[in-house]
């Protein structure tokens, strides 16, 4: 019989403590109907024919752990274990709070349990803070802010997901500390239990449905919800309110949020963030959350792969896995569920980081960077099959055991040695490898190995050290490209992308010329060989602070595909791949030139913030030309392009965002050498500015516009005239617009 049509049972040990006693009061007095159930009664035999399951599903629609201390090893979850797992799969839901939600890995909801459970004893404020993407569930809907406070005092116990991710579970928020956003103390998170589909809303009508269809949810709060004396200060309202809001999304049956690694809903978690006029259309974007780096850029089966750094759990660095998109034109992209994650008890625990792929006589192989602790080394795995889904660890990982002993490696907070970040390709029948580093004595450094297999390494020497004065500390993900008898190596440095154009000497690289492949906000590109040229893409990085990704729900987007290669003149040229003139649409109604008088200025309106425009600059007698890009309608926000008589080309983002959403500065570049016309192709794509000047010079940079109307630009020449010998633009189509029409990786297939 249904004891009520929302009853909770308050599971607690031989006795309740002062804390769970007023928990149970509390939610009492919030309508809920409760009653104390020892645990020793959840695993009792039957003695009446129904199964203590059976029994549980019929009278509750809750179980409910409130454990305001951190579990011990003797804790009797072992023997509840089964009774459990039958409840969640008959359809009951469960609602572990504080330390409780610890027990998911003995309860078997889990893998991978919470990595940190202790009294939290920070002093401060505390509160939840809430996935964006999943703003409509109970507990938000509540709140008309992220932030969630619950408590401002007390020693709690509580649990959260710090380093690792949960394999199985969704996290829905992080941590807020007084004004601070902690989005790494990750403490709310929802599994579904069982393989079913929930189908019925209270314990009677579940008890009503095939039990082999019914599944529970599970809810983890490992934040310090506190009921007992005053730590919940003048936040218990707030605190009451995520309670019922908890107990109200398990007997509601929220529609559970996607998980990693099974129903991934790509295009819903797309969908949700579809009304941000901030989030670039047509450049590779992640379908939420973290993007950083691309990683293992190859072209199998005639379709363009890019993984990239990646974390599921929200729109910040952290529990770093590889995403994946795929292409067939390099202009639509299709986006994949996670190709890659860390293994709990592997040497990449605790992410995997940036690495490249190969094509080993047909066999498509990643080579990346495992951290485990304070270690990174390198870790080797094989295609999963023919569409890149899955990649298939070494058992041997990892394939280098440590850095050379002979080199004195940097050491910092996070690392026992920076030693990190892969690039890898065949001469003949010896694998080359290069890792990036630190050397303590003198900067960052290019690490250069060899191998008759991809297992096998022998440490050649450093490739390249950057000794001189502002060379930088640590070089991350080097790279180096065959331009056709000069080779070009690329290093990061934590600043900026630095080339240089040499040739390999007797294991050294000897540098003939250098530069920055990109003035603005752009790192750690990585590159493709198709066919007969180099496709390099970089990450853009945001230019605003962790709350306001926090909020976008978003962070990070890729390059344009560029074409890299060597001018007659043996500099480099940077063009975007000739596949993005597919992107136009509608061709903008533009005069063919302009003659600019000086102070006057040219207005546009391109009624779209996802633009390329393409126009040749001659200053006659001006000193500079200032392309305004972004423009409102009354000026005040703008993005100004100044190309100047010095031979430099600004981006200047001051007046950028009406608010003061962006921090970026004023980013410029030297285009000296090309001081005759200037031809700059400028793409415009939300909060991207990517520029190519003369074929050779990048800069790409982020702006946040916060007006939609945003979308005019204009042209004017300061002292004296000039002339726009050429100006062309299009609006541009979007990169993702087949939802998953094209999936190729659904777990479901
Ligand atoms: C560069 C980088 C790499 C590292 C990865 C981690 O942005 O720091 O060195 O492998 O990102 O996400």
């Amino acid at each position: 019989m249904v004891a009520s049509a929302e009853s909770v049972a308050f599971l607690h040990d031989d006795g309740l403590t002062d804390e769970q006693r007023a928990a149970l009061e509390r939610a009492g007095d919030l309508g809920w109907t409760v009653k104390a159930v020892p645990f020793e009664d959840v695993g009792a035999d039957s003695t009446n024919g129904t199964t203590p399951a059976g029994r549980l599903t019929e009278r509750f629609d809750v179980l409910w752990w409130h454990a305001d201390r951190p579990i011990g090893t003797a804790h009797p979850l072992a023997t509840v274990a089964e009774t459990v797992d039958a409840y969640l799969e008959a359809g009951g839901d469960l609602l572990l709070t504080g330390a409780g939600m610890a027990a998911v890995d003995a309860l078997a909801v889990e893998t991978v349990g919470p990595d940190v459970v202790e009294h939290d004893s920070a002093g401060a404020t505390t509160g939840l803070l809430w996935r964006s993407l999943y703003n409509d569930h109970p507990v938000a809907s509540r709140f008309d802010s992220l932030r969630i406070p619950v408590r401002d005092g007390g020693e709690p116990a509580v649990a959260r997901y710090e380093t690792v991710l949960p394999e199985r579970g969704e996290i829905l928020a992080s941590t807020v500390r007084g004004e601070s956003d902690v989005p790494q103390q990750m403490r709310v998170v929802s599994w579904r239990a069982g393989k079913g589909t929930k189908t019925g809303a209270t314990a009677g009508e579940r008890s009503a449905v095939d039990g082999s269809t019914a599944a529970g949810t599970v809810l983890g709060v490992g934040a310090g919800l506190v009921f007992d004396g005053s730590a919940a200060g003048t936040f218990a309202d707030d605190r009451d309110a995520v309670l019922s809001g908890c107990l109200r999304a398990l007997t509601g049956g929220y529609d559970h949020p996607s998980r990693p690694h099974e129903a991934v809903d790509l295009a819903g978690m797309r969908e949700a963030l579809s009304g941000d006029a901030d989030r670039p259309s047509y450049h590779l974007t992640p379908p939420a959350n973290w993007l950083n780096d691309p990683n293992g850029l190859i072209e199998y089966g005639g379709r363009y792969h890019v993984f990239y750094q990646y974390n599921p759990g929200g729109p910040f660095h952290s529990t770093i896995h590889w995403g994946h998109a795929v292409s067939d034109d390099l202009v639509t992209w299709t986006d994949e569920p996670v190709a890659l994650s860390p293994s709990p008890d592997g040497p990449d625990r605790h992410g995997c980081w940036s690495g490249c792929a190969v094509d080993d006589g047909a066999t498509p192989r990643i080579l990346y960077t495992g951290g485990h602790g304070r270690e990174q080394l390198p870790c080797l795995a094989t295609a999963g099959g023919e569409r890149l889904c899955r990649w298939e660890k070494h058992p041997d990982n990892p394939v280098i055991e440590a850095p050379p002993a002979d080199l004195d490696l940097l050491e910092t907070d996070h690392w026992a040695a920076e030693f990190r970040d892969h690039a890898v390709w065949r001469e003949g029948d010896t694998w080359h490898q290069l890792i990036g580093t630190g050397l303590a004595d003198a900067g960052g450094a290019v690490l250069h190995y060899t191998g008759e297999t991809l297992t096998d390494w022998r440490y050649e020497g450093p490739l390249l050290v950057g000794d001189w004065e502002g060379a930088g500390a640590v070089w991350e993900c080097p790279e180096l490209l065959d331009l056709g008898g000069t080779e070009l190596l690329h290093v990061s440095d934590y600043e900026s992308v630095r080339y240089f154009l040499g040739e390999r000497r007797n294991g050294r690289f000897r540098i003939e010329r250098r530069g920055t492949l990109d003035h603005g906000d752009f790192y750690a590109p990585q590159s493709l060989r198709d066919g007969d040229r180099w496709l390099t893409w970089g990450w853009l990085k945001e230019a605003r602070d962790v709350s306001a990704q926090w909020d976008a729900g978003w962070s990070g987007a890729l390059s344009l595909p560029r074409e890299l290669s060597l001018g007659p003149d043996g500099r480099l040229r940077q063009r975007p791949a000739a596949e993005l003139r597919e992107l136009r649409e509608g061709d903008l109604d533009l005069p063919d030139s302009l003659a600019l008088g000086a102070g006057e200025r040219d207005r546009f309106d391109a009624g779209s913030q996802a633009l390329e425009l393409d126009l040749e600059v001659r200053l006659d007698d001006a000193e500079a030309v200032e392309l305004s890009v972004f423009e409102s309608p009354d000026g005040s926000e703008q993005t100004p392009i100044t190309y100047s008589r010095d031979g430099t080309l600004t981006v200047n983002r001051a007046a950028a965002s009406a608010d003061d959403r962006s921090f970026g500065g004023t980013q410029r570049m030297d285009v000296t050498p090309y001081d005759g016309p200037l031809s700059l192709r400028v793409f415009l794509d939300g909060s991207v500015v990517e520029l190519f000047a003369n074929e050779r010079h990048c800069l790409t940079s982020r702006v946040y516009p916060t007006d939609a109307a945003s979308t005019r630009f204009s042209l004017t020449a300061r002292d004296g005239r000039a002339t726009v010998s050429s100006l062309r633009g299009w609006t541009m189509g979007e990169a993702f617009a087949d939802g998953t029409e094209n999936w190729q990786c659904s777990a479901h297939r």
